[in-house]
């Protein structure tokens, strides 16, 4: 690919971060451990060496080899990235008696630097080491200090080597866009022609041209990155992906049918396979959440191992996985942790021997919404909230049978039909409703009642990781409410769940 811009991950929380600010620039970049840097390098225009835990003096710290990089290309070092650079090449780097973690501005900036272009005295930067560089590397020019740090920013002369002391792919560096886009842009020449539309048009010839006439066979989940997934393989490869749709018995009312309809409307060669009686079958008495989940994925794995065996000569399996999920899995300390999964392939069923294809694994999810909105996918199916793959399962609280999926089924949808017609959906980033293992006490007309009682949960985030309860409107959960006790038989009191994560989790079970 051109214009490819090289982020080596010295294990630092902060890497994906660089790299999505390099994708905001429209630079496509990729990530690749310190450990296992590409062979090929021509295709790279630029390295920016990411930050790490690890202080360059330890033994045990990250020291690749970059001989193939340095002074070869454009290199940006990022913290621990700028100190290493400094350490191995005639500069000193040493524990700092200062403070150096948090904001600070930037005090001296050299004249002239087109680095430095548009970048003022006074801009605020983050910082967040313990070691600091005491003497610059053979060549290097100081470019920047801050009331602390002497050494915030170098260049190497003779070579477009730069680095800084702080991080500019955090929001508290008030310039770090402008300083990646002076870099990138400035001074790598890299092109800004990294698109939602480049990008399909990109990976449309290049599935073409991996799959060719081979077969290719994917699981729809009604998710937004299983059905980008398809959509593009469906326009590379057209009847020769065959999609598959479960009904596990666990979706969302009337969610089998309507999302089935859609991807037919789409144009996608799907077959919907209602295997509701084998789930509930195989979840029957089973009260303990991970036990539902060890359930439902082996269940999943046979539906779809029967299913793939129809279709005659498979060559590939399609997967919606997108690049959070493989950076989490190459760890930055080896490759073992990839190696490990493929020990025990003569015990895998038949599609996971298979070549696997996954036209995402590069993008992040608010990239994938892009795409997907360049693909003419409805916007309505983009904006989904997140579900999980086990579904209502771990919304029943303890054992399921038929008759309490019905009932969450129907409180589920009068609550998110509720959030829609009320505007409120898509200030939402997950709603959903639960069905708690507590009958309690009530009354209808003359009548007592001893039914069931349904918590409510809607939460904003970002990713997940960290969540907090919406501040739904009072009428709003009255209504909801009411609606719920009147229309769902079986229940009698609905309760709303105002617990953040940590410490609580979004899900109940
Ligand atoms: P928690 O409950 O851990 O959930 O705060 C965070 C996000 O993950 C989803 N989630 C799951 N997704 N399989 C999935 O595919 C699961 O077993 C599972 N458990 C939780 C949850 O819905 C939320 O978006």
């Amino acid at each position: 690919m051109q214009n490819n811009v090289l982020i080596l991950d010295f294990g630092s929380q902060y890497t994906q971060l660089i790299a999505r600010r390099v994708r905001e620039l429209n630079i496509y970049c990729e990530i690749h451990p310190y450990n296992n840097i590409p062979e090929n390098l021509s295709d790279f225009k630029a390295t920016i060496l990411s930050g790490s835990p690890f202080s360059v003096r330890a033994e045990d710290a990250p020291h690749p080899d970059l001989s193939g990089i340095k002074g070869k290309m454009p290199v940006l070092g990022v913290c621990y990235g700028a100190q290493y650079m400094a350490h191995f090449n005639g500069g000193n780097v040493s524990p700092s008696n200062t403070r150096e973690y948090g904001r600070a501005n930037l005090s001296f900036i050299k004249e002239n630097e087109s680095f430095f272009n548009d970048i003022h005295i006074g801009s605020q930067v983050w910082m967040s080491h313990s070691d600091t560089i005491k003497q610059l590397p053979e060549g290097g020019v100081k470019l920047a200090s801050t009331a602390d740090v002497e050494n915030a920013a170098y260049k190497i002369e003779g070579e477009e080597t730069y680095a800084i002391q702080f991080h500019p792919e955090v929001y508290h560096s008030t310039d770090g866009k402008k300083l990646l886009e002076n870099f990138l842009v400035g001074i790598a020449k890299v092109k800004q022609d990294w698109t939602p539309d480049n990008f399909v048009e990109m990976t449309v010839e290049s599935l073409k041209e991996k799959v060719g006439d081979g077969k290719v066979v994917l699981g729809l989940s009604g998710g937004v990155d299983s059905t980008v997934a398809a959509v593009l393989l469906n326009k590379a490869i057209g009847k020769n992906l065959y999609c598959i749709f479960v009904n596990n018995g666990l979706l969302r009312k009337n969610e089998f049918e309507n999302v089935l309809d859609q991807y037919e409307g789409m144009g996608l060669n799907v077959k919907g396979v209602d295997a509701t009686a084998r789930f509930l079958d195989a979840l029957d008495g089973i009260e303990d959440p991970e036990e539902k989940r060890k359930a439902i994925g082996r269940v999943f794995i046979e539906v779809f191992d029967d299913e793939a065996h129809l279709v005659q000569d498979v060559d590939w399996l399609g997967q919606g996985t997108i690049y959070p999920d493989v950076i989490e899995s190459i760890s930055v300390k080896g490759p073992s942790a990839t190696i490990k999964s493929h020990h025990n392939v003569g015990g895998l069923p038949d599609f996971m021997k298979l070549k696997v294809v996954e036209p995402l694994n590069m993008l992040f999810k608010d990239e994938v919404r892009r795409v997907g909105a360049s693909l003419g996918i409805d916007p309505e199916l983009l904006g989904r909230h997140p579900f999980p793959g086990p579904g209502l399962a771990i919304r029943i609280l303890g054992d399921i049978t038929a008759e309490k999926v019905r009932i969450l089924q129907e409180v589920d949808d009068i609550f998110i039909s509720g959030l829609k017609t009320w505007g409120l959906y898509d200030k939402v980033w997950q709603a959903g409703a639960i069905l708690l293992p507590v009958n309690s006490v009530g009354v209808m007309g003359d009548e007592r009642t001893y039914e069931k009682c349904v918590a409510l949960r809607a939460v904003e985030s970002t990713d997940g990781m960290t969540a907090d309860w919406v501040n739904l409107p009072y009428e709003f959960l009255q209504k909801t409410s009411n609606d719920i006790i009147n229309k769902v038989k079986g229940v009698n009191r609905v309760v709303y769940d105002i617990s953040s994560k940590p410490p609580a989790t979004i899900e109940w079970e």
